[in-house]
Order: C-alpha cells, then sequence, then structure tokens
C-alpha cells in the first residue's frame, strides 16, 4: 500500500469535518481488543457525528464486528476510550451503554421466536429519549411495511430477512441516539435489500446517526455518506462515497474477493 493512500486519508480524519474531532456524537480512539490472546482490533478509531450514516466496510474476518461488539461494551478484553454522546463508554458494561442510547443490532438476528412481532417490539421499549427520534409500533409499520401485515405472526414463522427487520425495529424501540447495524444487507433477497435500504435512508431523515456494517458496496453506496475501510483489525482508509468510488485501487486491495 502507498504511503499517499493511507496518509490522504488521514488528513481527513484530524480535520474538522463532520464526524471528526470535537462534538462527534461517537468518538472511537486507540481501540484494541483481544479475544483470548489473540489481538483482534488495533488502534481503531473513528468519529461519527450526529446525523451521519457511516459504512465500515471490509472483508470477512476483517474486524467489523469486533469492531461493533467492542463500542458497545460486548468484549471483555478491550482499552482505548470509546466517548458516546459525551460520555466516556470505556469502561461500561452493554446494558449501561445501552440505556445511554447506543443501539446495536448484531449480525445474527436475535428475536424471540415464541413472541409475536407486536411482542417482540415490546421487549424493546424505552422512554423517549432528548435529541432522539420517537419510535412506536405504528411508526415502525411505516418504516417496514411488511412488518404490519405480521403484527400477529410468531417470530419464529418470519423469514430470514423479516426476522432481521424485526431486530433494527425492536432497537429502534429503545429511542437510540446512533444505532449499529451489522451487516443489515446480508442474506437479504434483492426485494428486501431495497426495502432495508430504503428504511436507512427513513432513518437518516429522522435524525438518526447510523454506523453500518457491509462487505456489499453496493448496499453501503445506497445509503451512507461516507466509508471506513477496516483490513485485519486496523483501519486503511477513509472518504466520502464518491471518493470510494473513484479509487478503484483501495476497493480492490481491500474490498474485493
Ligand atoms: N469469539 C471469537 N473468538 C476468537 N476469534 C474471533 C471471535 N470472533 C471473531 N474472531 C476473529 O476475529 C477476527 C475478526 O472477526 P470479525 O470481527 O467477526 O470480522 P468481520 O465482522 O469483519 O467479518 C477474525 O479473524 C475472526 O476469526
Ligand atoms: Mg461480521
Amino acid at each position: 500500500m502507498t504511503a499517499a493512500m493511507t496518509g490522504h486519508r488521514t488528513a481527513t480524519v484530524t480535520g474538522t469535518g463532520p464526524g471528526t474531532g470535537a462534538g462527534a456524537l461517537l468518538e472511537v480512539s486507540e481501540l484494541d481488543a483481544w479475544y483470548g490472546r489473540a489481538r483482534i482490533l488495533n488502534q481503531v478509531d473513528l468519529a461519527v457525528a450526529r446525523g451521519e450514516v457511516v459504512a465500515l466496510l471490509g472483508r470477512n474476518g476483517a474486524g467489523k464486528s469486533t469492531t461493533f461488539r467492542a463500542i458497545a461494551g460486548l468484549v471483555e478484553q478491550r482499552s482505548g476510550r470509546v466517548s458516546f454522546a459525551g460520555t466516556d463508554v470505556s469502561r461500561r458494561a452493554s446494558y449501561e451503554i445501552a440505556r445511554l442510547g447506543l443501539g446495536y443490532v448484531p449480525e445474527d438476528r436475535r428475536i424471540f421466536t415464541d413472541l409475536t412481532v407486536m411482542e417482540n417490539l415490546e421487549v424493546g421499549r424505552q422512554a423517549p429519549r432528548n435529541g432522539a427520534p420517537s419510535w412506536t409500533p405504528e411508526r415502525l409499520f411505516t418504516l417496514f411495511p411488511n412488518l404490519a401485515e405480521m403484527r400477529n405472526r410468531p417470530g419464529g414463522r418470519m423469514s430470514g430477512g423479516e426476522q432481521q427487520m424485526l431486530t433494527i425495529a425492536r432497537t429502534l424501540m429503545g429511542n437510540p441516539l446512533l444505532i449499529l447495524l451489522d451487516e443489515p444487507s446480508e442474506g437479504l433477497a434483492p426485494r428486501i435489500v431495497e426495502m432495508m435500504a430504503n428504511a436507512i435512508l427513513e432513518l437518516k431523515k429522522e435524525g438518526l446517526t447510523v454506523v453500518l456494517s457491509e462487505q456489499n458496496l453496493h448496499f453501503a453506496a445506497l445509503v451512507s455518506d461516507r466509508a471506513v475501510i477496516i483490513e485485519t483489525g486496523a483501519i486503511r482508509y477513509r472518504g466520502t462515497m464518491a471518493e470510494l468510488a473513484a479509487d478503484e485501487e483501495v476497493r480492490r486491495a481491500y474490498l474485493t474477493m
């Protein structure tokens, strides 16, 4: 990798543009994470401003899920600083971080299969939060129209894509300020992918801050303002979606199979 490639992008990180430095809703610096003795994350820096949609891109095994899990307080062995909504959450437990308004949707859908769609949504309900969009089941059914038609269906009798949407909807019932979406388009049928992209664009319009991970550059480009690329646990690139689209060398180095 050329120095120019990484050096140039680093300049955008330390500048004064959106998602940089003071005033960021989420600010991650020098984040390391280990599973046992294996170091998985290496000095990850990431700043996200209010209202941004940022894509964390990288191939399978690059460290996307670990980054999200570490931010959400779900990796036991981590170091570095994570600041969220003005609070240092580096040492906080995952439930405390969630309570501050950080929503996390893992890549494996976690719905209650015995509960109906409505009951699953009720499980996620939290009080309205200052500065965050407020959600009700009815508003979520506008966001995910297909869920409206199955409100009394048990979660276990939904397709994978419907379960994915329900997981997101349930997280939104907590009225988060920011939502981490781990590979929201993964395994979805094309028609459902389009619904998912529309839903994320609606969330942005509502003012929600979104960080999503993706291997699918096409999907990320539909919904995101900018991209951050991770490989072997380290950030390798930052740029706008337009810059990344124009940079075939970076795409080939870090994204294509
Ligand atoms: N629970 C775990 N224990 C040990 N290693 C893990 C665990 N989860 C992930 N890893 C390893 O951490 C690295 C990053 O994984 P992950 O964050 O899941 O990547 P991605 O989400 O980008 O596919 C991979 O090498 C993976 O094998
Ligand atoms: Mg993953």
